[in-house]
């Protein structure tokens, strides 16, 4: 996966975050990116969804702890609700960015569209974004840092891949 792949129509951009339950860590990066993208002045642009490849949570608002931490940033989560992630989403988006390794073995692993989400981490590129489900708030702590930080640089990556260029 090039740094991001060009748009498949250039000056719009669609792109999907998915995880295992689609509770926790790729809603948290959904509602940080859509943020993100609105301060930059993005939002018309560039659509962000987010799935778990578990459908175990379909309907459901996000984990309590997860919302916990965003409101205590000053996000809002409170309009997620989850979804299961089907084989369609790689054609039907720009960038597919999963949270950990046993994600991108589930969604058929890497192509030009699929990767890793922290392979765009500025600071500490090529590693998972850990599940934080069984684990402690510092968990979730760790997981808004990587992805507030990834979600800058995707933000200054996509006006050029909105222009249809790599
Ligand atoms: P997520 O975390 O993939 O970051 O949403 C999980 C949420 C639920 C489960 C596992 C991980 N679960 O097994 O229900």
């Amino acid at each position: 996966m090039p740094a991001l792949p060009a748009a498949r129509e250039p000056g719009r951009y669609r792109i999907a975050l998915v995880c295992l339950g689609n509770i926790c860590r790729s809603p948290t990066a959904h509602v940080v990116l859509e943020s993100r993208l609105a301060d930059a002045g993005l939002a018309d642009r560039v659509e962000v969804a987010s799935s778990g490849t578990g459908g175990w949570h379909v309907g459901n608002p996000m984990d309590p702890r997860a919302a916990a931490t965003l409101t205590a940033s000053g996000y809002d989560p409170s309009r997620h609700r989850a979804r299961q992630y089907d084989a369609t989403w790689p054609e039907a988006y720009d960038l597919v960015l999963v949270m950990d390794e046993a994600n991108l073995a589930d969604v058929g692993g890497r192509s030009d569209r699929v990767g890793m989400f922290r392979d765009l981490d500025p600071v500490d590129p090529g590693g998972a974004v850990p599940d934080p489900y069984y684990g402690g708030d510092d968990g979730f702590e760790e997981v808004l840092a990587m992805v507030e930080r990834t979600s800058d640089a995707i933000v200054a990556a996509l006006p050029s891949a909105l222009r249809g260029t790599d």
